[in-house]
């Protein structure tokens, strides 16, 4: 430890993602989205896109894919046609960040099995974890909770992380091991576990196992594998000051993301700040924001704050 306190930024940064070859905000506007993923074009809800579309209807109506919600909540139903319709049930298609490959799928909860927006966080993961390898720290230790389909979590294996990839669902985690195996880095060091976060954690602090880096994404409301209850604003606090301790004095990061609609980055960084007394670095805090491909709009996606040193 280096008994300073971190220093935290004093204003918000926006980190943007642009899109890339598989993935792109084409257009936007009452209150929906239209993305391209891959060889598919996809539309769906976005309620805070109070604009006017720029591109005709006619281009949004050629849309592969369509999510109609059934309530106010994530779940809902794809209308497929043309390719995306003769797709068979849960069937996949394969999509790249850099290096890493994943596959992209029409889940019931109107996302396509993974986040785009979360291309900043890879992109600092990327660098924060080469940086580490390279300033002799051998293989960093890595943690990912809730990692869900794991992009992040092999984002860092390739960048040279030793990680470990934490998710409650079991078909999350295979879904993340398949990816793994269609990047071509099943034979990384990476260990799966489908447990509580809150549970592994815990324990990790009981064996003093320590890490140079942590990443959590968690939800507003979610479940463990045996109905363990994670409510995010009861719990986060807790999880932070456990995840701040199980950091290695060599450690590098701790992120942490949140999609809910009553936190903040700035609240994100108080947190931060507190868990992290007496450990010098910095603390970065803001939103992650898709902005369109003609560069015209961007929408605030989730919320952040990451500690570095
Ligand atoms: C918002 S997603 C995380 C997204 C991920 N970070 C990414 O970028 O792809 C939430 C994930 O948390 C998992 N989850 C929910 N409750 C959990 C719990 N109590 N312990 C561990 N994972 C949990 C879900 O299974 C889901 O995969």
């Amino acid at each position: 430890m280096s008994g300073a306190e971190p220093e935290v930024a004093e204003l918000p940064s926006v980190m943007r993602t642009r899109g890339w070859a598989d993935y792109g905000l084409v257009d936007s506007g009452h209150g929906r989205k239209l993305e391209r993923y891959g060889r598919f074009s996809v539309v769906r809800p976005e309620p805070q896109c109070l604009w006017t579309p720029a591109l005709p209807a006619a281009r949004w109506d050629a849309a592969d894919a369509v999510f109609d919600p059934t309530d106010e909540e994530d779940a809902g139903r794809w209308k497929l046609k043309g390719p995306a319709a003769g797709l068979g049930n849960g069937e996949t298609w394969p999509l790249s960040w850099r290096d890493v490959k994943f596959h992209g799928r029409f889940t019931s909860f109107r996302h396509l099995a993974f986040f785009p927006e979360q291309a900043a966080n890879w992109e600092f993961l990327d660098a924060a974890v080469r940086a580490a390898a390279g300033a002799g720290g051998g293989q960093p230790k890595v943690l990912n909770l809730f990692g869900y389909t794991g992009v992040a979590s092999l984002v860092m294996a390739a960048a040279g992380a030793a990680v470990t990839h934490v998710d409650a669902s079991k078909r999350a985690v295979g879904w993340a091991r398949e990816n793994a195996e269609l990047s071509g880095l099943s034979d990384r060091p990476i260990r799966w576990i489908t447990e509580d976060a809150r549970k592994y954690v815990q324990r990790e602090t009981r064996r003093g196992s320590t890490y140079e880096g942590i990443i959590l994404d968690p939800p507003k409301y979610g479940r463990g594998p045996d109905g363990e209850v994670w409510r995010l604003f009861e719990d986060l606090p807790e999880l932070t000051r456990l995840c701040a301790g199980l950091l290695s004095d060599n450690a590098k990061f701790l992120v942490l993301n949140a999609y809910a609609e009553r936190i903040s980055g700035a609240a994100l960084s108080g947190l931060l700040a507190e868990a992290l007394k007496g450990r010098g670095g910095r603390i970065e805090w803001g939103e992650l924001a898709l902005e369109q491909e003609d560069g015209a709009r961007a929408i605030g996606m989730s919320f952040f704050a990451r500690w570095q040193r």
